[in-house]
């Protein structure tokens, strides 16, 4: 296989030739050099990896460098993408071929977990890639849309919280006075935004980082993407010590038959970093005059916003997977993570590609004991043992669970996890849980 399809990395002079499987096999009407003018944002040389037919390339992946959060911490994490094979090379083995590389490729620079969305559901479990994180997508129908008023209880008595817990807790709730609301071009709101972000990303398993050329990228805005909508807008909501919260958002004037409005709005992007932040800023996109439908893309499943409508029902929901999670360095990755519940067990790994992986690990871990101070709870320990197992997995069982969203006793349920002692899997299962739930929102 390698001999017939030798797979090597490529510099940027080859990125035109790289995009072709891509452009291929997503069957996009994208042209080449405008999918490389958005890829050279990010491009990262050394972390693609081509397929040759001869000298022509035929298959191609890529990773980027990311810091993911994990609950209650942070991991290097190779974010896989750009995996496409033409297709008139398929099922030749090539893209097993890739995914060997890469893993060998990311165990050696030291990132315990690999992350990627995929295309299909079907595609990357033999490689042990789990579904981390579940993504949900909204139609709101914004003309019977209706923000609830807020009971008395939820209203404070004072404008902020304790100064103390504000500092302790990663992008604690820092005030709850009324926010204003501005709206700007994304480039000169890039500051705000970024701080928010950040202000968000420690309490969301599943967020990772974003460097300048992923926020470039992110606000890029390419008129052949558009399909039709305006350009991108950033709606900030603020007071005097600055952002709480931002939609990166977009509309498409329409009109009905008997020229009724009928305009549509898609919101790419809603981070907030309190609760009124976050209600200013859907209370504002869902009552926009001429918009009768609003659509809101990757949102975490436990979103507040059907909390804040009259009707939850108006928020029309699909959920699939989003991020799936792979344990590189099985005993790095859930040693760096922290647990909700104490643990210790004898977990028995199957690992198709990584060797080390397979075999029994002994993990132990105090409980956190609040989510947000899990990084001072007792450190997790994840070694090698030859006592008996308490349950029995692929590798893939562990990355689906690492983010604390999917749960082990579901996968159990589906016959994929053996339980070997009586009520092993209900304890990891919970250890493994988080609040709050997992979220992706960035694809790469
Ligand atoms: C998906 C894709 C990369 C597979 O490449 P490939 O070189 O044909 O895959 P391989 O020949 O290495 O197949 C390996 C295994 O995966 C299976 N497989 C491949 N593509 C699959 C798919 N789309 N759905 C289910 N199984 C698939 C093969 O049947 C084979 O199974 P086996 O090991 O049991 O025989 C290629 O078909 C493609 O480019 N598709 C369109 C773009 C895409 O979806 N890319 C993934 C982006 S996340």
């Amino acid at each position: 296989m390698s001999l017939r399809y030798p797979i090597r990395p490529v510099g940027r002079d080859d990125l035109t030739a790289f995009i072709e499987p891509s452009r291929q096999a997503f069957n996009t009407d994208w042209s080449a050099a405008s999918i490389a003018g958005l890829d050279e944002m990010v491009f990262e040389p050394e972390r693609t990896l081509a397929a040759f037919d001869g000298d022509r390339i035929v298959g191609s992946a890529v990773a980027y460098s990311f810091g993911l959060t994990v609950p209650g911490g942070d991991v290097p994490a190779a974010g896989v993408s750009s995996v496409a094979v033409l297709p008139s090379h398929r099922r030749r083995g090539i893209l097993s071929a890739l995914m060997a590389s890469q893993i060998a490729d990311v165990l050696g620079r030291g990132e315990p977990v690999a992350a990627l969305f995929a295309s299909e559901s079907a595609i990357y479990q033999r490689y042990g890639y789990g579904p981390a994180v579940a993504e949900q997508r909204y139609v709101i129908n914004c003309r019977v849309a209706r923000l609830r008023s807020r009971p008395e209880a939820a209203h404070p008595a004072s404008d902020a919280v304790p100064a103390a817990d504000a500092e302790a807790r990663p992008g604690a709730v820092r005030a709850t006075g009324p926010v204003t609301l501005r709206i700007t071009e994304p480039t000169s709101a890039l500051r705000e935004m970024a701080e928010v972000y950040e202000a968000v990303r420690p309490t969301r398993p599943g967020m990772i980082s974003r460097s300048a050329g992923w926020w470039d990228l992110a606000i890029s805005d390419p008129e052949f993407a558009r399909r039709g909508r305006s350009p991108l807008l950033s709606l900030i909501a603020e007071d005097d010590s600055g952002p709480r919260g931002y939609a990166l958002y977009a509309t498409k004037d329409d009109w009905d038959a008997d020229g009724i409005a009928d305009g549509a709005m898609v919101v790419h992007e809603l981070f907030s970093a309190d609760p009124v932040a976050c209600e200013a800023l859907w209370a504002d996109l869902l009552s926009r005059d001429l918009v009768t439908t609003a659509r809101a893309y990757r949102r975490p499943v436990d979103d507040p916003l059907p909390f804040l409508l009259t009707e939850s029902r108006q928020v029309r929901t699909r959920q699939s997977d989003g991020l799936w999670i792979r344990l590189v360095d099985l005993p790095a990755a859930l040693a760096a993570r922290r647990y909700l519940r104490p643990v210790d067990l004898v977990i028995e790994v199957a690992d198709a590609l990584v060797p080390a992986n397979a075999g029994r690990w002994r993990l132990r871990a105090a409980a956190a004991e609040r989510t947000w101070q899990a990084a001072e709870a007792g450190e997790a320990i994840c070694e090698r043992t030859t006592a008996d197992p308490d349950i029995a997995l692929d590798v893939s069982a562990l990355g689906a669970a690492y983010l604390g969203g999917t749960r082990l006793s579901a996968l159990a349920g589906a016959g994929q996890i053996a339980e070997l002692r009586h009520g092993a899997v209900a304890e990891l299962s919970s250890a493994m849980s988080w609040d709050p739930a997992p979220w992706a929102p960035i694809m790469f």
